[in-house]
C-alpha cells in the first residue's frame, strides 16, 4: 500500500460545480504512478482540493482511498507547514521557512489521520510505503496503532544539513517520526549522510553504516535502514510514447510554430523557486544582450506549470517571472520573433513528449531539488540520440547524468557559456553524450528502483521475523 499527501489525481471543480479527475503534478506521482498500476495496491491521499468527501474508488488497478481536508488544514498543514516550514527548510533555505505553532497542531492532527486511515485498511503484516515530507509522523503513529506491519517512508526532496535542519523547532518529533519506519529512503547519499547526523546529534542514536540503531526499552536496539534510493521513471513508457506517430508529428508541429531554423531551448517546471527559473531567464537575457544570442536563431520556451498559488512566495515569484519575461520579450522580440515563450500551464505527457523531442537543448537550473525528473524524461524521450542536456549539479539527477553539461546556476557566467557550449554542440558529441544519459536512464528505471526498496523492507521484514 501507498500513502502520500496528494493522490494520483487530483479532483478538479469547475466553475459550474462539476467535479473531474486530473493527473496530479509533480515527479512523486510521474514516478509512483507506473509502480502502482503495474503491483496492484491501495493508494491512500488526499484529493487535492479542500472539503471534498469522497468515497474510495477503483482507479484501473488502483484502489483510491480519499482523505479529506478542511479549508483550515490546507492552509495550516498543506500550504503552511509542509510547504512554508519544510519545503524551504528541506530546500536550503532558497526561501525563509516561516515557523508557527498552529501550522505544526495541524500537521500532527493531518498525520494522525493519514495514518489512521492506512491503519484501517492495511491486511495483516501488509508493507505499507510512506511518502514525502507531508508525512514525516505517519511512520511512528503508524507503528504504534499496527506494531504488525512493515512500514517504508521515502523522501522524495532533499534532506538539509544538521546547520539547517536544527532550525527547526520540532525537529526532534520530526526525526522520531521518520524513524518509526523500518526502512527509510533518500535520494542521495548526502541525504542520507544528513539525516544520520542529524538522529545521533539529537536523539544520541548510534548509526552504523546504513543503519541506525533505535534503543528498545528491554536493552536490546531496532535496526532502521537509512540510505539512498535514487528515483527514477518509467523509461521505457517515455520512449514509447515519444516514438508514436501522433507524437513526432506533434514534435514537427512545435518545431514548424517556432522557425525550423532556430536553436529551441526549453525549461520544464512546476513554478517552484526552488527550480532556479530566475537564474535561467537572467542568463538567456544576458546572452541575447551580449549578442553570443540572437532571437533569429533562437528561441526560449518555458514551461512553468502553475503550483501552490495561495502560498505568498510562489506568488511573488510568478509576479517576478512574468515581469522577466515580459522585459525580456519586449527588449528583444520583434514582430518575427520571441525570445521567450512562457507556458503558465500543466500539460499532459504526449504534449512534454513532443516538446522534449521538439528541444535541442534542455535546461535543469535547479537551485536545489531532490532529484528532477524531467532531465531523465528528456534522456529517455530522445531515441534519436540528439539534444543537449544542462544540469544543474544542485540536482540529484547530476550523481548519475555525468553526461549532461554539469552547471552551477548561482554562477550566471558559468551557465551561460554552458548554454552557448549546449546551442553550438557538434552532432557527433550531443550522440555520445546522449547514448550514455540514455542508457543509465534505461538501466536505472523507476521499477528498478521501487523493486529494491521493497527488498530492503522484505530483508528488514525476515530479519524482524527471526527476531522474534
Ligand atoms: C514534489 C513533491 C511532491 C509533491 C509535488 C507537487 O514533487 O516531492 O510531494 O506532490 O512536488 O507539489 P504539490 O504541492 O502540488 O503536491
Amino acid at each position: 500500500m501507498c500513502i502520500s499527501n496528494r493522490l494520483p489525481v487530483d479532483r478538479v471543480i469547475a466553475d459550474d460545480g462539476t467535479a473531474q479527475w486530473k493527473t496530479s503534478p509533480g515527479g512523486l506521482v510521474t514516478a509512483m504512478e507506473p509502480v502502482m498500476r503495474e503491483q496492484g495496491g491501495a493508494w491512500v491521499g488526499w484529493p487535492g482540493v479542500a472539503d471534498e468527501d469522497v468515497e474510495p474508488f477503483s482507479d484501473g488497478t488502483i484502489d483510491i482511498y480519499p482523505v479529506a481536508l478542511s479549508e483550515e488544514e490546507v492552509q495550516d498543514f498543506y500550504e503552511g507547514f509542509s510547504n512554508d516550514t519544510i519545503w524551504p527548510l528541506y530546500h536550503d533555505v532558497i526561501a525563509p521557512p516561516a515557523y508557527h505553532r498552529e501550522w505544526w497542531v495541524a500537521y500532527q492532527r493531518v498525520n494522525q489521520r493519514f495514518a489512521e486511515a492506512a491503519a484501517a485498511i492495511s491486511a495483516n503484516g501488509a508493507t505499507v510505503w510512506v511518502h514525502d515530507y507531508q508525512l514525516q509522523l505517519v511512520p511512528r503513529i503508524l507503528r504504534s496503532i499496527r506494531p504488525d506491519l512493515t512500514i517504508g517512508y521515502f523522501n522524495h526532496i532533499p534532506f538539509p544539513a544538521y546547520g539547517i535542519f536544527s532550525q527547526l523547532p520540532w525537529r526532534k518529533q520530526i526525526i522520531n517520526g521518520v524513524l518509526g519506519a523500518d526502512v527509510i529512503g533518500f535520494q542521495r547519499p548526502a541525504d542520507a549522510g544528513n539525516f544520520q547526523r542529524s538522529v545521533r546529534r539529537l536523539l544520541g542514536y548510534e548509526t552504523k553504516s546504513a543503519r541506525v540503531l533505535e534503543p528498545q526499552s528491554d536493552g536490546s536496539f531496532r535496526p532502521i535502514v537509512a540510505k539512498s534510493f535514487p528515483i527514477s521513471i518509467d523509461s521505457a513508457g517515455f520512449e514509447r510514447l515519444a516514438r508514436q506517430p501522433e507524437v513526432q508529428a506533434r514534435a514537427k508541429e512545435i518545431r514548424s510554430q517556432l522557425g525550423e531554423e532556430k536553436t529551441i531551448i526549453l525549461g520544464v517546471d512546476r513554478l517552484d523557486y526552488t527550480k532556479g527559473i530566475r537564474h535561467r531567464l537572467k542568463a538567456y537575457g544576458e546572452l541575447l544582450e551580449d549578442g553570443r544570442l540572437s532571437v533569429e536563431n533562437t528561441t526560449l520556451v518555458q514551461v512553468a506549470s502553475p503550483s501552490r498559488e495561495r502560498v505568498e512566495t510562489y506568488r511573488q515569484l510568478r509576479d517576478e517571472i512574468e515581469l522577466t519575461v515580459g522585459r525580456l520579450n519586449g527588449d528583444f522580440g520583434s514582430i518575427a520573433d520571441t525570445a521567450v515563450h512562457y507556458l503558465h500551464h500543466g500539460y499532459p505527457r504526449e504534449e512534454m513528449a513532443a516538446l522534449y523531442l521538439a528541444a535541442d537543448v534542455m535546461l535543469v537550473t535547479a537551485l536545489r531539488d531532490g532529484m528532477n525528473l524531467v532531465a531523465k524524461e528528456y534522456a529517455a524521450t530522445r531515441f534519436d540520440r540528439r539534444g543537449v542536456l544542462v544540469l544543474s549539479e544542485f540536482a540529484g539527477a547530476s550523481d548519475e547524468l555525468k553526461q549532461a553539461l554539469l552547471i552551477n546556476p548561482h554562477d550566471i557566467e558559468g551557465l551561460k557559456d554552458a548554454i552557448v557550449q549546449a546551442v553550438t554542440m557538434p552532432v557527433s558529441e550531443q550522440e555520445k553524450r546522449m547514448r550514455s544519459l540514455r542508457r543509465r536512464v534505461a538501466e536505472y528505471d523507476v521499477a528498478r528502483w521501487s523493486r529494491s526498496f521493497l527488498n530492503a523492507l522484505e530483508e528488514s521484514h525476515a530479519r524482524r521475523l527471526v527476531a522474534e
